[in-house]
């Protein structure tokens, strides 16, 4: 009985944990980044490839991008497109932004 109580507080403590840490690829599918930014193909945006080529070594940059703090260097041109997305990643947190970028750029 008592090893069953244990083992139920372990598995919630290991869920609660999950949830907490940030899942950058989840967060770039579950806001539809994906329908733009393919992994090495250009689509309607730049591959995350070209971004993280980009961006290497620049993460710091990358994240200002996204709070919509520093203007685009990529397809400038085409920023209008891209520039309604930035309200989404504006809305998450310093760990969840850290997380995406993070995604993005081990591309
Ligand atoms: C409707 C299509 C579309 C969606 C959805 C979209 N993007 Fe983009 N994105 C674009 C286009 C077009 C560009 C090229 C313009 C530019 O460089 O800003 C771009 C450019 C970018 C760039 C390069 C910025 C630069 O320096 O030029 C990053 C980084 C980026 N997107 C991240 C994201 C993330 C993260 C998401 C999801 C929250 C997202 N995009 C969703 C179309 C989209």
């Amino acid at each position: 009985m008592k090893k069953a109580i244990v083992s139920a507080v372990v598995g919630l403590a290991v869920m609660a944990g999950g949830a907490m840490a940030a899942d950058g690829e989840g967060i770039f599918k579950s806001k539809g980044c994906g329908a733009c930014h393919k992994p090495s193909a250009k689509g309607v945006g730049p591959s995350l490839k070209d971004i993280a080529a980009t961006y290497k070594g620049k993460e710091g940059d990358l994240i200002k991008f996204l709070r919509g703090e520093a203007p685009p260097k990529m397809d400038t041109g085409k920023f209008n497109i891209m520039k309604g997305q930035l309200a989404k990643t504006k809305a998450l947190s310093d760990a969840e932004l850290k997380a995406l970028v993070d995604f993005m750029l081990s591309h």
